[in-house]
């Protein structure tokens, strides 16, 4: 499976690299930097579940489909510019390489995010002449409102208010859903609405993506404590740095590894009540990797 995996992540670069646009003209520096941003060279899981959703689903339209995985990855990549900025997080390494206000100065940092989001929903809108464009519209809302107030920027606001101050975990467990989940719940319900798949079962794909994004980001939050810049490609002790509660400073560490495996389990349940075509063993084997993840 893990071959399998990296095969799948060449085929999703490819597809990134097919919608960047060219490297010319007047502002041809911003072009530079929405390229060195996005493909350094993440885990690309938000396509990768969109589409295996997708195919597992029954959809086989790569026209409709590949807009909106280059468009979230547009997205999550803008969200990590903005979120290095010295303004928020302010760290220098990501994806293993300077980060892109290193590289390029503060305020060509900002404008590739500005232009990773905006060239996100240039991108998915030409999903629009596929097959089933009424697909593509419910699909198109879903992912600009994840990635709104509601969703990812909601999250990335009360994560950067709470700074130095303690949330309860209530709190904790809105900023996660909305800073971290959003994104995956968009990639799960896209991949679904693009297949076809019923009102219940979007409701589903939504939950299922709701317990990997939390385990997910309490597992990022495990891994800025344990593991080594070296590994991870971005700074360990971020958290600490910006007086950050966490589910660790918050539970301690034995109940966050215990967190990551409940809600990862949760979701692997889930996936069993949806009617798949093919490949689900793939994508329960995705999840469950996520649970031991060492970047
Ligand atoms: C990092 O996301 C930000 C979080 C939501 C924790 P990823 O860990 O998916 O980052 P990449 O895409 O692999 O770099
Ligand atoms: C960020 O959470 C989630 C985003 C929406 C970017 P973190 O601030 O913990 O992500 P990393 O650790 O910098 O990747
Ligand atoms: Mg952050
Ligand atoms: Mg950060
Ligand atoms: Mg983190």
């Amino acid at each position: 499976m893990r071959q399998q995996m990296n095969r799948k992540i060449c085929d999703i670069e490819t597809v990134l690299k097919k919608y960047l646009p060219d490297k010319e003209g007047y502002q041809k520096t911003i072009f530079e930097a929405m390229e060195y941003a996005l493909m350094a060279g993440g885990k690309r899981l938000r396509p990768m579940f969109m589409y295996e959703i997708y195919t597992m689903l029954g959809g086989s339209e790569p026209d409709a489909i590949e807009p909106f995985m280059a468009a979230i990855e547009m997205i999550h990549t803008y969200s990590l510019i903005h979120d290095d900025l010295p303004a928020m997080d302010n760290d220098e390494y990501r994806r293993g390489r300077k980060t892109t206000h290193v590289v390029y100065g503060e305020a060509m940092g900002i404008l590739a995010g500005d232009a990773l989001l905006n060239y996100a929903y240039e991108t998915a809108s030409k999903a629009f002449g596929c097959e089933y464009p009424e697909r593509a519209i419910e699909a198109y809302r879903v992912l600009v409102s994840k990635a709104g107030v509601f969703g990812m920027v909601g999250g990335q606001v009360v994560d950067v208010e709470m700074n130095g101050k303690v949330p309860d975990r209530d709190m904790l467990k809105f900023i996660y859903e909305l800073k971290t989940a959003a994104l995956l719940e968009a990639s799960f319900m896209i991949g679904g609405i693009m297949a076809g798949a019923k009102k219940d079962e979007v409701d589903t794909l939504c939950r299922i993506a709701r317990n990997v994004g939390i385990a997910f980001q309490i597992q990022d939050d495990i891994l800025d404590v344990t593991s080594t810049t070296e590994e991870l490609g971005k700074p360990v002790k971020s958290d600490e740095k910006n007086e950050k509660t966490t589910y660790i400073t918050l539970c301690g560490m034995e109940a966050a590894k215990k967190a990551v495996k409940e809600y990862s389990e949760n979701a692997v349940a889930l996936l069993d009540g949806l009617p798949a075509v093919n490949g689900r063993e793939y994508v329960k084997w995705l999840v469950s990797e996520l649970i031991n993840r060492k970047k």
